[in-house]
């Protein structure tokens, strides 16, 4: 009986889809077709986005605005061309691994536990909000003052150079993992005259034969207290008819180049007391391939991480320099407060708070796992990169280096402050 109602709820959402996204992008539903393998798989994505194209939601929360639906390759080729045309993200989180691939066993209680999980994050965010916490404070310190100065620009700008010339990072590539390879070599290679106890492994996955890296500074009084700070490495280009080029420059060349960067000074600094660990993710872009697993992975073994942030996308100045979206949506609003402390204490930035929807980066894998995540980001989201997923995001004339820096020096203070000290969310 479910096996015949859910077959039959992916059949007319066939119907619809198709139309869809014959109407929308004639060419995307075709690339979809070159290079995704699979049938249908079980997601998350924005309830509104998925009502809107008539996609049926078998399982929703309204608090949260998330829904649970099976796509299908049209489906989602249909959820990215509205959302390019409308300007916004189209987040989707893959729950393949965990409810597994065999949509017909699926049915709408399948999620439910996973989407009230996302409402009580979300409940107990809230309650941080109205709670009357003293105002959240950073300290300057010389040594952290002196750490930022030693952030280079010109390293930034040639990390995005070296990654942005690879002709695709795309998961679905026939070699996914070329620029892996070399990353975790250079990573290795500027990790060799660092005094500090460190580990750099390439953690492989069930959904992708992508890799992510991982570097792990080990923490010297603390060290089963995490400090995550990510980015996703892979790129895409969603009109990849077979040949076009995937630079990423923006997307996400550059908040891989800032944690490269950030790396590279926090190296040469004394042991944090907490263990501070460095991510660059596999197939973000295909859902959150890799952050999801590595989350739940970290969920299931118990591991204490205190806070995520996640640095996607930080090149493009679309709302002025040094002008800062802060993503209030599935993100933790005690690290808000954190994020603005430290502004004022250390970056000067100005940071303008703004949303993008369910699973529009890699934060969103942790949230959902119930830990505080960050997500700062270049501009507000309608000043964003409109030169992303394509052959044109490369280095150019809007490329700000010096915009992109702060991101960096974001990252030096989360492994040199937040890893030295107590903080953590309250209500936990
Ligand atoms: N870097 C983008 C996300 C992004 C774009 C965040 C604009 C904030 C503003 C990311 O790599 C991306 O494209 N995400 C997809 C979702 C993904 C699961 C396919 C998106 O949001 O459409
Ligand atoms: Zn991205």
């Amino acid at each position: 009986m479910k096996t015949t109602l859910l077959t039959a709820i992916v059949a007319t959402s066939l119907v619809s889809a198709t139309a869809l996204a014959a109407s929308h992008s004639h060419s995307a539903a075709e690339s979809t077709q070159t290079l995704e393998k699979f049938d249908a798989k079980p997601v998350l994505a924005d309830l509104q986005d998925l009502i809107a194209l008539n996609i049926p939601v078998l399982s929703k929360d309204a608090t949260t605005n998330v829904g649970y639906a099976v796509l299908t390759p049209k489906m989602q080729a249909a959820l990215q061309a509205r959302s390019h045309s409308l300007g916004k993200c189209a987040g989707f989180e893959d729950l393949t691994k965990e409810l597994g691939s065999d949509v017909k066993s699926l049915t709408s209680s399948s999620a439910n536990q996973i989407l009230s999980s996302l409402q009580a994050h979300k409940k107990a965010n809230d309650l941080y909000k109205v709670a009357p916490f003293a105002p959240l404070a950073v300290e300057k310190s010389a040594q952290i003052d002196s750490a930022l100065n030693e952030v280079k620009t010109e390293n930034i700008q040639a990390n995005i150079e070296w990654l942005s010339a690879f002709p695709t990072r795309d998961n679905r590539a026939s070699e996914p993992n070329i620029h892996v390879v070399e990353m975790e070599k250079r990573l290795k290679e500027m990790l060799k005259d660092s005094s500090l106890p460190y580990e750099v492994d390439l953690i492989a996955h069930d959904q992708t034969s992508q890799k992510s890296v991982r570097v792990r500074l080990i923490g010297k009084d603390r060290p089963n207290e995490i400090i995550v700070l990510g980015g996703h490495l892979d790129s895409i280009n969603h009109s990849w008819g077979g040949g076009d080029k995937a630079p990423g420059a923006d997307d996400n060349a550059s908040g891989s180049s800032d944690l490269i960067e950030a790396l590279r000074v926090v190296m040469s600094k004394p042991q944090p007391a907490r263990t501070v660990e460095f991510f660059w993710y596999a197939g973000e872009e295909s859902g959150l391939l890799g952050s999801a697993e590595i989350a739940s992975t970290y969920k299931s073994e118990n591991k204490n991480v205190i806070a995520v942030m996640q640095l996607d996308m930080t090149l493009f100045a679309g709302s002025g320099e040094f002008v800062i979206g802060n993503m209030t949506d599935f993100t933790s609003a005690w690290l808000h407060d954190y994020f603005k402390a430290v502004n004022t204490t250390y970056l000067h930035a100005q940071v303008v708070d703004d949303k993008c929807g369910y699973g529009c980066s890699d934060h969103a894998s942790w949230h959902r796992q119930g830990y505080p995540a960050l997500m700062p980001f270049e501009a507000t989201m309608k000043n964003m990169n409109h030169n992303i997923h394509t052959s044109r995001d490369v280095i150019s004339a809007t490329s700000n280096f010096r915009h992109s820096t702060v991101f960096a020096k974001l990252a030096v203070v989360f492994a040199m402050d937040l890893a030295n000290s107590e903080l953590h969310q309250p209500y936990m």
